[in-house]
């Protein structure tokens, strides 16, 4: 079997997606859903359910009073706020592992995983994009193919850091040393785990997202570029770091100068401390 077989093997071989998180994608494609709907599925997960008391009744949120329904948090935290809990809760597991190969701690990919996601939400407020919870998602996920690459990456490090070394972008060195990318294996991932396919673009393309089908296109340059602003400010970049910069097509594309980018890079502060304090209380 080639590497790239043996590869895509391990993804066909990953547990499912939990069927909970599943059906709250296919809601929250809908632009009919209501929340009420969204409660009706949360709610018959005493997980989720849970959590999502856990977290809303920590001090980090701060409400004056006690959460002990999903109705009560939804009245208390509004839409958005509960979904980042929900999926961010469902999500961490998988997430949370060190990734060797890429030079991440434990924690580290989840950290960037959700400052990239909440970025990309404030991106989105910004820019009026019309599906906020797609874009949340697309960027939460954005990096899930390092959960399986990053054995492989390891095992021949030094090719892909030499190759890093001499100006190439560290999805390029992967893609020559082991025959594909985390993105594109991410969207594979995606695509295994029934994602929508405007997700699955994203995914496989916030490397490259002018390879994105033109449908897809806003979708894919808003998650790469926050993920290009996580790493180039260095959060949870890991060996990845080495080899990114925001370049001025993405900024044109999304209709950001760059003095807006630098104000952006400011309010990250607060969007790492964010993120930071989710996979505390997430842990
Ligand atoms: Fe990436
Ligand atoms: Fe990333």
């Amino acid at each position: 079997m080639t590497q790239v077989k043996e590869i895509l093997a391990r993804v066909d071989r990953l547990p499912a997606m939990p069927a909970v998180v599943q059906q709250i994608l296919a809601l929250l494609q809908d632009p009919n859903f209501s929340f009420s709907q969204l409660l009706e599925t949360v709610r018959l997960d005493p997980g989720i359910t849970a959590h999502v008391i856990n977290m809303c009744n920590s001090p980090y949120y701060g409400l004056r009073q006690k959460v002990s329904s999903l109705q009560q948090a939804l009245l208390l935290m509004g839409s958005q706020q509960l979904m980042e809990i929900i999926l961010s809760g469902k999500m961490v597991g998988h997430f949370k592992k060190g990734q060797t190969g890429y030079r991440l701690a434990r924690g580290e990919l989840w950290q960037h995983c959700m400052a990239t996601a909440l970025l990309a939400q404030t991106l989105g407020e910004r820019l009026k994009y019309p599906d906020q919870p797609t874009l949340f998602t697309a960027a939460l996920m954005h990096d899930v193919g390092k959960l399986v690459l990053s054995e492989y990456v390891a095992q021949e490090f030094k090719q892909i850091e030499q190759m890093v070394a001499m100006g190439q972008s560290f999805a390029d060195a992967e893609r020559q040393v082991l025959g594909l990318d985390h993105a594109i294996l991410g969207g594979a991932v995606a695509r295994k785990w029934n994602f929508p396919e405007n997700i699955v673009a994203a995914i496989a393309f916030h490397h490259n997202p002018g390879g994105a089908a033109a449908e897809y296109r806003p979708l894919t340059n808003l998650v790469a570029l926050a993920n290009l602003m996580c790493i180039s400010l260095g959060v949870g970049a890991g060996a990845e770091g080495l080899a990114a910069a925001v370049y001025p097509q993405l900024l044109k594309e999304v209709g950001l100068r760059t003095r807006d980018l630098d104000i952006l890079m400011l309010e990250l502060k607060d969007i790492l401390d964010h993120a930071a304090d989710l996979l505390a209380l997430a842990s």
